[in-house]
């Protein structure tokens, strides 16, 4: 691997071979998402504990200071939103250019594999990384899942995150499921864990976390689970626990008991 991509990738996964990134990209096609009206208030207290930060550049511009920001992972896909007919009808909308000017450690873009705009979106992941190599820019594939979320299990999953990886992607950022180590066996690059709407319970959070790094994940790309909670330090510092600490589901509860307290 050329010094350059090995360098961001080492911005972005820590010397232990684990991540944890906050993402904060909703607004693209959700527009002011609950808790996440203003990006800057709600990300300021948890900066410290993130790895890196998915982002797009609009936010990252008017909501991130550029002296006090973790590594960035640039959203570059967009263009639908919740009220237009197809969220999987997305293109590139940021170039690479941009993403050198500012200074990110990857690009992040969904593909949405099985939809009427499976071909698009994955020929788009190919040309994104033709453009990235040249630059040494890793690319993160985000296995979208729209509004049919039921189709949350290791085959579908399994099959996205392979195709993702078959077209260059340096990470691929899924969803937990049942069964999670046939989805990390079958992609031979490192896979993240996003969370999809806030849990019912704490535990539940925990406890699909632990389970996916047991099977092989790498660590997190997680965002309403976080900063729709009312206590998001303390469950950043229990996850970190679960991904950077090797802590358990009942450590990890102790951890957020005890943080909680100060948040
Ligand atoms: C939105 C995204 C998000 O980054 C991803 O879904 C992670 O956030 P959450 O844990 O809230 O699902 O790609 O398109």
């Amino acid at each position: 691997m050329d010094w350059g991509m090995e360098n961001r990738l080492s911005r972005l996964i820590k010397s232990d071979g684990r991540c944890f990134f906050l993402p904060i990209d909703h607004g693209y096609f959700q527009g002011p998402t609950n808790r996440l009206e203003k990006p800057g208030e709600t990300i300021s207290p948890l900066i410290p504990y993130a790895d890196g930060l998915f982002v797009t550049r609009g936010i990252l511009r008017a909501c991130v200071d550029p002296r006090n920001s973790p590594p960035v992972i640039l959203r570059v896909s967009g263009g639908t939103s919740i009220i237009g007919p197809d969220l999987s009808h997305e293109a590139i909308t940021t170039s690479v250019q941009e993403a050198v000017r500012l200074n990110v450690a990857a690009v992040g873009m969904s593909i949405f594999v099985g939809s009427d705009y499976e071909f698009d979106s994955l020929v788009n992941l190919g040309k994104l990384v033709n453009e990235c190599e040249n630059y040494g820019i890793p690319v993160m594939a985000v296995t979208a899942v729209g509004k049919e979320m039921e189709k949350r299990d290791s085959r579908y999953l399994g099959l996205c995150c392979r195709i993702a990886a078959e077209f260059g992607a340096k990470v691929v950022k899924t969803y937990w499921c049942e069964d999670f180590d046939k989805v990390v066996n079958g992609c031979p690059v490192p896979v993240v864990m996003a969370g999809g709407p806030k849990c019912e319970t704490q535990r539940e959070v925990f406890e699909f976390v632990h389970d996916g790094i047991q099977k092989g994940a790498i660590g997190l790309n997680l965002g309403r689970n976080v900063w729709q909670h009312n206590h998001p330090v303390a469950v950043m510092k229990a996850l970190r626990g679960i991904i950077h600490e090797k802590a358990s589901v009942e450590e990890a509860e102790d951890i957020f008991e005890n943080e909680k307290k100060n948040d």
